[in-house]
């Protein structure tokens, strides 16, 4: 065997070592005797070159017309979808979810590419009345400056590509860094962006823990906004950074999301569903579907339909053909998952299937979960309030509609959801009611599209959304704009004609 391939940081158009010149290890979570490659392991010197660099090229960015930015990412779009089956798969041998899903989170960033390039004859502003006779008012977006973004593992491209490629659009400069988990699929999205064009030092890469290169990039003066997805209490943290240094902050953060099952649904479309939203990427989603709201009466049927299917998956290595669901990212996310199999136990949910760690042939060597469900859980449990990020499935009866609102209303999250009736009314009270940034009718709490905003109420968010137009509100400040053109100092307010 050779020697593993070394990948560096992304610096000022160049790859480059880390300073330190250390590395740290990148395994395949299905088969961690697959070494993928050696990353940069980088401490703030590192940090501090790529801010520099991006800050130095800040002002020609910014001053590149938006169209022109545009055309890059466009490109960047066609050589992602070149490339799309080589990133997909390097993508599944990292972190571990299927070949089907890791070509959806490549396409993700195609679509994101596309929709962003699109933007770049948009960016509208707004013209508007003035007060005064002789008078002109608008409003125009203007770049933020150089953004620092930190990204997950779960969906690692999609997600920096919801990042970087509207902060391009709209005129910033980047340094990222990545999930320690998922670098390679960072650093294929990076080397798409400089193919296409990105002049060096709009966008820079580095990679390392969040300790040695996340806080760095929180504390560094010259960086204006961090954009941040990852879990509620990193996020917190990360706001609390971004106050001491007045930077603008967009974070993106835990879900706890439920499917609402009335009576009088399409009882295979709903477990079908559940199915691919419980389970799908490992359950490691933060628009997972973690909760099944059930009417009592559709309980029973619901629950042995859906441990059908969670018994009849192929979980393995993603890679394989026929493999439905592969393996939790790491050990510690394993670790995780079996403690919060525990802690159902010990509340007196009922566990009607899975529960341990997957051995057996093939499984040895990764960090395998079986999917498991709970049933009979309380709203009070902690199983059915708090973000487990694996595929872990509790089942909540409840007595009629009200009830199910209140009890999916009843948790500290809101990024999706979901109501599954033939009943439009109720669907349109859900669509109304249920606290959350996204919701769905008939279908899972998954699937989110790139042209409408992404993003949570209460502890999932700040406020703000990726995505959309909404995403341009991260990434620019509006400007307004008075042209006067009377000839005379003319005084808003005060010179008005009674
Ligand atoms: C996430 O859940 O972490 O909606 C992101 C979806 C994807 C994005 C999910 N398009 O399922």
């Amino acid at each position: 065997m050779g020697s593993p391939k070394t990948f560096n940081n992304f610096i000022n158009g160049a790859w480059v070592p880390a300073i330190s010149g250390e590395t740290f290890e990148n395994r395949n979570p299905a088969d961690t005797s697959d070494l993928i490659g050696l990353f940069a392991r980088s401490d703030s010197r590192d940090v501090d070159q790529a801010v520099a660099a991006a800050a130095a090229v800040g002002p020609a960015w910014r001053l590149t017309p938006a169209p022109h930015r545009a055309e890059i990412l466009y490109r960047a779009g066609q050589i992602l979808s070149e490339r799309k089956e080589a990133h997909a798969r390097d993508m599944t041998r990292e972190m571990g979810k299927v070949l089907k899903e890791t070509r959806g989170d490549v396409q993700e960033a195609i679509d994101t590419a596309f929709y962003a390039a699109g933007e770049g004859r948009r960016l509208f502003g707004q013209t508007v009345p003035a007060e005064l006779p002789d008078k002109f008012a608008m409003s125009v977006r203007v770049p933020v400056g150089t953004c620092g973004m930190i990204t997950p593992w779960n969906f690692p491209m999609a997600i920096p590509s919801w990042k970087i490629l509207p902060a391009l659009v709209c005129g910033n400069t980047v340094v990222i860094k990545p999930a320690t988990d998922t670098p390679l699929s960072v650093v294929n999205f990076i080397t798409a962006l400089a193919d296409a064009g990105v002049p060096a030092g709009v966008v820079n890469m580095v990679t390392g823990a969040g300790g040695a290169v996340g806080k760095p990039l929180l504390a560094h003066p010259e960086i204006r906004l961090i954009s941040f997805t990852g879990s509620t209490e990193v996020g917190r943290d990360i706001a609390v950074a971004c106050a001491q240094s007045y930077k603008k902050c967009s974070l993106e953060m835990g879900g706890k999301n439920a499917m609402i099952l009335l009576e009088d649904a399409d009882m295979d479309l709903a477990v079908e569903a559940c199915t691919w939203g419980a389970f799908g990427t490992t359950g490691q989603r933060c628009t997972a579907t973690s909760r099944v709201i059930v009417e009592r009466g559709a309980a029973g049927t619901f629950a042995e339909r859906i441990v059908q299917r969670a018994r009849a998956l192929t979980v393995g290595n993603g890679l394989e053909e026929g493999v439905e669901m592969g393996p939790c990212v790491s050990e510690s996310q394993r670790r995780t998952v079996e403690s919060w199999v525990q802690v159902g136990l010990s509340e007196g949910a009922r566990l009607l299937t899975g529960g341990h760690a997957m051995k057996g042939k093939g499984l040895d060597r990764g960090w395998f979960h079986e999917p498991t469900i709970f049933t009979d859980v309380k709203p009070s449990m902690r199983i059915a309030r708090e973000e487990i990020f694996g595929p872990v499935l509790s089942i909540i009866p409840v007595d009629g509609f009200e009830e199910a609102i209140r009890v999916a209303n009843g948790v500290e999250y809101g990024l999706s959801g979901a109501i599954f009736t033939r009943d439009v009314n109720r669907a349109f009270r859900a669509i109304r009611d249920v606290e959350a940034g996204i919701f769905y009718v008939n279908s899972s709490t998954i699937g989110a599209e790139v042209q409408l905003p992404f993003g949570g109420v209460k502890k999932t968010g700040n406020g703000h959304r990726e995505a959309g137009t909404t995403v341009l509100d991260i990434f620019t400040e509006w400007k307004s704009v008075y042209v006067d053109f009377s000839g005379r100092l003319q005084k808003a307010q005060i010179d008005r004609v009674e």
